[in-house]
């Protein structure tokens, strides 16, 4: 339907909200529209001043919805409300669906599938939207945009306990990620401090300096490999920072989890990882320990002195929100760093576009990491019988939620498989959406804003070797690059 400026002038339909849990206060709103938005000064994150009450404001209230980078902003109209709790593909109980189980070949910790993972999702989205694989003891693949986002903000029926990772490696005991309301909340609120705009002031010169220094080891070589040399270190190294571990030891974190990320289930190499990943945490549980005699300016002494109502967290919590914050920080945005500069190496045009025009980094670097999702899915449990559009699923079962095939669904995105710096909107999926949505999104573009920066400013002219990249082999969690191999004109140090 299209609706006239009159139409809205008369009827007055446009709700404006925001989720005061998501929004992180960029104030990105307020600079789109004034009129409607507003900045809360003793908590630092925006509200709705007043609801669009003409055609106008309804479309600037849209635009500032989608220039979110939190996605905290929702606008509904009266009518779409209703329709949406009726519309046929939204999870609801229904005695009468088919009973048809559309049954797929799908393990996305095969090698057959890391080799093409987008020509699997297009097939599925294509052709079984809601599928069922037998792989892992059984699990739902939904791949199409909009269901992953109705069941993405139903934490109700479709649980993020007891874990969101498949297979359930046994070393995911992460909190926030595997809890659900209340708890959810609970945990979320003391980490949220860590990724607001005065924190991200505070880190942005300790992450300069980084990218700084591991440039500096190796611009005079004219060459390097651009993962171990550059997009792990400094991503681990700034988590580590704030966090309270000594940025210098990240090989002793970072190690383990790439291996982990990057190694088939049951190989010799995820067993090392697993070996490996005992050893981070005794590294946490000493750490906590060590706080709570001699407190220090870090997550970890917050953490272990954070009191609500009352009550502290339990020394398992503690574990699991540092543990998080480490799982979150590390292999994440190098992931999603090694993906960006592959494309820039391999699309020269692209590249030269970002150094004339450096005001694009920041659209670029979401088109980025919508393109290629350095985080493929997370599962939910299903709690209660439940169809999700016309198949019954049951209580216990899994559904798998495929962010990255959402985020090429040409349902919602005009010409997905392509790369469009100032794609507008691009509402992609990469840091989740609901209830569980990443709280460290604002810290992974600030991160990879510098590094790809300070890439195009100090080796422009940086080509990765395409026959020796590492691409993944499986994909439990993570989608990035493991070596990049590169060259480059060389420079002089900072
Ligand atoms: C490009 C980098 C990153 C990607 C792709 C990413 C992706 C995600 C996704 C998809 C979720 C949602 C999980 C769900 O719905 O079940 C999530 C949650 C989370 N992320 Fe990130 N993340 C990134 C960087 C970071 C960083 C740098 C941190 C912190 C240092 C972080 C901390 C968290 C935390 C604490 C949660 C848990 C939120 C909750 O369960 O309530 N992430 N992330």
């Amino acid at each position: 339907m299209i609706e006239t400026a009159a139409h809205m002038d008369k009827q007055i339909q446009k709700a404006l909200s925001i989720d005061a849990d998501v929004c992180q206060g960029h104030a990105k709103c307020v600079m789109n529209c004034p009129t409607l938005f507003a900045i809360d000064a003793s908590t630092g994150k925006a509200f709705v001043k007043t609801q669009p009450a003409n055609a106008q404001l309804a479309q600037e209230a849209e635009m500032a919805m989608h220039d979110c980078p939190e996605r905290a902003i929702s606008l509904t109209t009266n009518e779409s409300r209703q329709d949406s709790v009726s519309e046929a593909s939204r999870p609801c109980i229904d005695e009468s669906m088919p009973q048809d189980i559309p049954r797929v070949d799908f393990d996305h910790n095969s090698r057959e599938f890391a080799a093409d993972p987008w020509r699997v999702y297009g097939e599925l989205r294509a052709s079984c939207p809601i599928a069922h694989t037998d792989a892992h003891d059984g699990f739902w693949i939904v791949s199409k945009y909009a269901d992953v986002v109705e069941i993405a903000k139903d934490d109700a029926t479709f649980s993020s306990l007891p874990t969101t990772v498949i297979p359930d490696t046994g070393v995911y005991n992460l909190i926030p990620l595997q809890s659900d309301p209340p708890d959810l909340q609970r945990y979320r609120m003391p980490l949220i401090r860590y990724f607001t705009p005065a924190a991200l002031k505070k880190y942005e010169p300790a992450i300069r300096k980084f990218t700084s220094d591991c440039i500096d080891t190796f611009i005079e070589a004219g060459q390097c490999e651009l993962v171990t040399q550059f997009a792990n270190p400094i991503p681990s190294m700034t988590a580590l920072d704030f966090i309270g571990f000594d940025p210098l030891e990240w090989h002793d974190f970072a190690n383990p989890m790439h291996l982990l990320s990057y190694s088939a289930d049951g190989s010799p190499e995820r067993e090392q990882a697993l070996a490996d990943l005992v050893q981070i945490d005794s590294r946490i549980e000493d750490a906590i320990e060590a706080r709570s005699v001699n407190p220090q300016a870090d997550a970890i002494t917050e953490l272990t002195q954070y009191e609500k109502d009352g009550v502290r967290f339990s020394s398992k919590e503690l574990h699991g929100l540092v543990k998080m914050l480490l799982f979150g920080g590390l292999d994440t945005t190098m992931a999603a760093a090694s993906n960006a500069l592959l494309y820039l190496s391999e699309n020269p045009t692209q590249r030269q576009r970002l150094i004339d025009d450096p005001g694009l980094l920041p659209s670029a670097i979401d088109e980025f990491l919508r393109y290629e999702a350095p985080v493929h899915a997370f599962s939910r449990t299903v709690t209660t019988d439940v169809s999700i559009g016309d198949q019954k699923v049951r209580a216990g079962e899994r559904v798998y939620l495929l962010w990255a095939s959402a985020n090429r669904d040409p349902d919602e995105f005009k010409n997905p498989d392509e790369v469009v710096f100032d794609r507008r909107p691009n509402r992609h999926l990469t840091f989740g959406i609901g209830a569980h949505r990443c709280l460290g999104a604002p810290l992974a573009r600030l991160e990879l804003k510098i590094m790809l920066e300070e890439v195009l400013r100090r080796i422009p002219d940086f080509k990765i070797d395409a026959a020796k990249v590492k691409h993944p082999e499986t994909v439990t969690v993570i989608w990035g690059r493991s070596a990049l191999p590169t060259s480059f004109t060389p420079g002089s140090r900072a």
